[in-house]
């Protein structure tokens, strides 16, 4: 199945805009593989925008032969050659968000075109879509035109949350649907996709997930969407929001230059199990206050529920109390039932509980939990 679980991996678009070629790719395809990413799920290179000549050829895409001087199909074999999947860009209209040249009307023979470069992801862009289009049936007609491939390719939809995505994305052929505008590198952007999306990610599920935008994480001001950045208590909520949320999991950092405290951020296992859990289930928001807190539940395999607590309030703001009645999470005290949970950031045991929990959390910090259920005897 194609995604079955949200998406891990890296995008050229964040850091590098258009400042993309063959080496720079094949490097953070080194990367993921030797510093580890691999073996946590990040798996696929995905090249963005930029990647071809300003016009078709003979009606074909081409890889700009300055930029990518072996072409797409090497450039292929080389992230494959390390376990790793390969993914591309295009997009629904008649140029690209760019101005390259777009899939508009073109969708069987670009599909085509995809699949002989043994492409296995395709982001499919919004831009310059013509008024009189629909853009369910543009999005319907790629799909089928990947399907008909007969390559596995995952079908990652673009259209930035417009005509409500959540809604006929997954009957239309998505593996992914972008649910907001563009991210930047800074709080107030990630803060706010967030609060856009948290009564808006019960529809995930195997097949299809709510994409939230790519990872700022460790990008601190530097690339293409940098805007100042964010302090390192901000990206580590930014990534346990899109991890617990269900968005793919899609690093945009330059690879080469990220620090070691934001390197433990997509390193941390907890945030990663709770995003990739064998159940697949959506989260739930169990309680908001206005929108400087947030606390959300998600059922886990293997009897285990995970618990999120976000402070969003600004620095200047308090700290905040949180905490959980157990009722809330359907677990009452006459069951007997016990939870031992454990700081799925941190690793931390924190212990056994039995009616509620509670805790304290600083401005911009996140407190994720597991919680095991343990059952009387
Ligand atoms: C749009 C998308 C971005 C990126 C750019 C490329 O803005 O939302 O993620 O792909 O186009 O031009």
């Amino acid at each position: 199945m194609i995604a079955k679980k949200p998406p891990m991996g890296w995008n050229s678009w964040n850091t590098f805009g258009d400042k993309i070629n063959e080496q720079l790719i094949k490097e953070m395809a080194d990367r993921i593989v030797e510093d580890g990413y691999r073996d946590l799920g990040y798996e696929y290179i995905i090249i963005d925008d930029c990647w071809s000549l300003r016009e078709r050829v003979d009606g074909k895409l081409v890889a700009d032969p300055a930029l990518f001087p072996n072409g797409m199909k090497a450039l292929a074999d080389y992230i494959h050659s390390k376990g790793l999947k390969f993914g591309m860009y295009s997009c629904a209209g008649t140029k690209t968000c760019a101005g390259y040249p777009s899939s508009y009307g073109h969708e069987f023979s670009d599909a085509k075109q995809f699949a002989e470069w043994d492409v296995d992801y395709l982001k499919y862009d919004f831009c310059n879509f013509p008024v009189s289009g629909d853009a369910k049936n543009a999005y319907l007609t790629m799909a089928m035109a990947l399907r008909s491939t007969g390559r596995d390719i995952l079908f990652a939809a673009c259209n930035w949350g417009m005509y409500d995505p959540s809604g006929w994305m997954r009957s239309h052929g998505a593996h992914s649907y972008r649910s907001t505008g563009d991210i930047f590198d800074g709080p107030k952007s990630y803060k706010d996709l967030f609060i856009s999306q948290v009564e808006n990610v019960e529809n995930n599920a195997p097949g299809c997930w709510n994409d939230m935008d790519m990872l700022i994480v460790g990008m601190h001001g530097n690339g293409n969407v940098g805007i100042g950045g964010c302090s390192d208590l901000q990206y580590l909520q930014h990534f346990a929001m899109w991890a617990f949320l269900g968005s793919p999991l899609i690093i945009g950092a330059d690879l080469r230059k990220l620090d070691e405290a934001n390197k433990k951020i997509l390193f941390c296992k907890g945030l990663i199990e709770i995003n990739q859990d064998e159940e697949c289930r959506p989260p739930f928001l169990v309680d908001h206050d206005d929108t400087r807190k947030y606390t959300f539940a998600k059922l886990l395999s293997g009897n285990r529920i995970a618990i999120a607590f976000f402070n969003l309030a600004a620095e200047d703001q308090w700290t905040q109390n949180v905490g959980i009645c157990f009722d809330d999470l359907g677990i009452h005290s006459e069951s007997g039932i016990r939870l031992q949970l454990t700081d799925a950031i941190t690793g931390e045991d924190l212990g056994i509980y039995e009616d509620s929990y509670a805790t304290k959390i600083a401005p911009d910090e996140s407190k994720v939990i597991i919680a095991q259920l343990i059952f009387p005897e």
